[in-house]
């Protein structure tokens, strides 16, 4: 075939996270030796009121069409979730039910991005995001978190950040890679930019419940910003659910509107049966959730006091998600046994995963190419495995 398929897609990379965990799990089906710490995917089983929900869907016959937008059931048992716990007042008509909170990205971009508009991206970011506005013809411009201020963006970086061509921003909090959340303080003197920018904010909040010395709060939560935020959530992290493929978005009404007429097209809605275990995690309250954030605090803790013993420069203590991005370019410009050079965070684990069968992101992936990400939603003997290789790998750089 001669005739060029979509110029759109030419330029979008690939995800590096998923790459790196398609390559570690080729790796151990070959028989080989690799601890995987690359995907953000919980380690815990979907809890069994969930699974119930579901089964109970299929044998009642739930599994025809529902409307684009998802069945009213769930919309408004996530439309009193998000007025209990984040004080937040979208009606059901205006959730929308998604395949997983990438796709509800996904929805909210597609809704609002002109051909040449501006999105604004605080670094370090979720590899997603910048490729999503590229691909829809949008500029992604990154505003980065300086390490001192845990990677987190100040009112005045976004302040400086808007112009006429600026439609909105992405924030993630708590972020994923960083695990840096914002205060509610930090977050209200944002949203009077926002406001008074008169920019559209995308809240993309599905590690909200992973929070460990500080509280979370919705950056919807804010004067003026609920008729400008589409929040983002979804079941994958806080339900451990990442292969049901089950999100949503709450947005402004006409942009709730938008969002159901593209998902209508696109996808017509996601699975009938998802919806009903979406519904069975929203009626379960919050016992396990609870016991999930425990054990990750617990993991948390562990990978900070390994890493403070690895490395040269101390990493952020994460507040949130379940993520240390540890700072690396200390070893930048060794050579591995072998005589390669480690020239930055893709050479490191290109080099981790080879020599000691270690699987972690390199921060390039995220717009920080001096840290490397580690996942700690994996089980206690493989974190600790984790932090022996990594730190043999490091030992053994000359
Ligand atoms: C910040 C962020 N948003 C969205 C997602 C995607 O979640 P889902 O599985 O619901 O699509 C992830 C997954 O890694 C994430 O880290």
């Amino acid at each position: 075939m001669t005739r060029p398929l979509s110029e759109r897609t030419q330029n979008i990379a690939a995800s590096l996270t998923v790459a790196i965990d398609t390559l570690a799990k080729q790796m151990i089906a070959e028989g080989k030796d690799v601890v995987s710490l690359g995907a953000g995917e919980p380690d815990f089983a979907t809890p069994k009121p969930i699974c119930e929900a579901a089964c109970k869907a299929i044998h009642e016959g739930k599994t025809r069409y529902t409307p684009p937008v998802g069945i009213l059931e769930v919309r408004k048992a996530v439309s009193e979730k998000l007025a209990r716990e984040n004080g937040l007042h979208y009606k059901p008509e205006q959730i929308i039910m998604t395949s997983g909170a990438k796709h509800a990205v996904f929805n909210s971009l597609a809704a609002l991005v002109n051909p040449g508009d501006e999105v604004i991206v605080p670094a370090p970011y979720w590899v997603t995001y910048p490729e999503l506005v590229k691909w829809l013809g949008g500029k992604p411009v990154f505003v980065q978190g300086k390490r001192e201020n845990d990677f987190k963006i100040t009112a005045e970086q976004l302040k400086a950040a808007c112009n006429e061509r600026t439609k909105a921003i992405l924030l993630n909090n708590p972020c994923n890679p960083t695990g840096s959340v914002y205060s509610k303080q930090e977050l209200a003197a944002l949203a009077r930019v926002i406001v008074a920018e008169d920019i559209y904010c995308i809240s993309d909040e599905v590690y909200e419940y992973f929070v460990y010395d500080t509280e979370f709060t919705s950056a919807a939560a804010f004067e003026g910003m609920e008729e400008r935020t589409i929040v983002i959530n979804g079941f994958s992290k806080s339900h451990c659910m990442t292969g049901w493929r089950i999100g949503y978005n709450a947005a402004p009404a006409p942009i709730a509107k938008i969002i159901g007429k593209i998902q209508g097209q696109a996808t017509h809605h996601p699975s009938n049966i998802a919806q009903y275990a979406a519904l069975g995690a929203l009626s379960m309250g919050m016992e396990s959730v609870n016991a999930m954030r425990a054990a990750f605090k617990k993991r948390r803790d562990y990978m900070l006091e390994r890493a403070s013993k690895i490395l040269k420069t101390p990493a952020n203590a994460p507040q949130g998600a379940f993520y240390l991005f540890a700072p690396v370019s200390d070893f930048y410009g060794t050579k591995t046994p072998s005589g390669k050079t480690i020239g930055g965070s893709v050479e490191l684990c290109q080099y981790l995963l080879e020599s000691e069968g270690l699987a972690i992101v390199p921060g390039a992936a995220f717009g920080d190419d001096s840290c490397v990400r580690f996942s700690y939603a994996a089980s206690d003997e493989m974190l600790q495995k984790a932090c022996d290789r990594f730190k043999r790998g490091l030992k053994n750089l000359v």
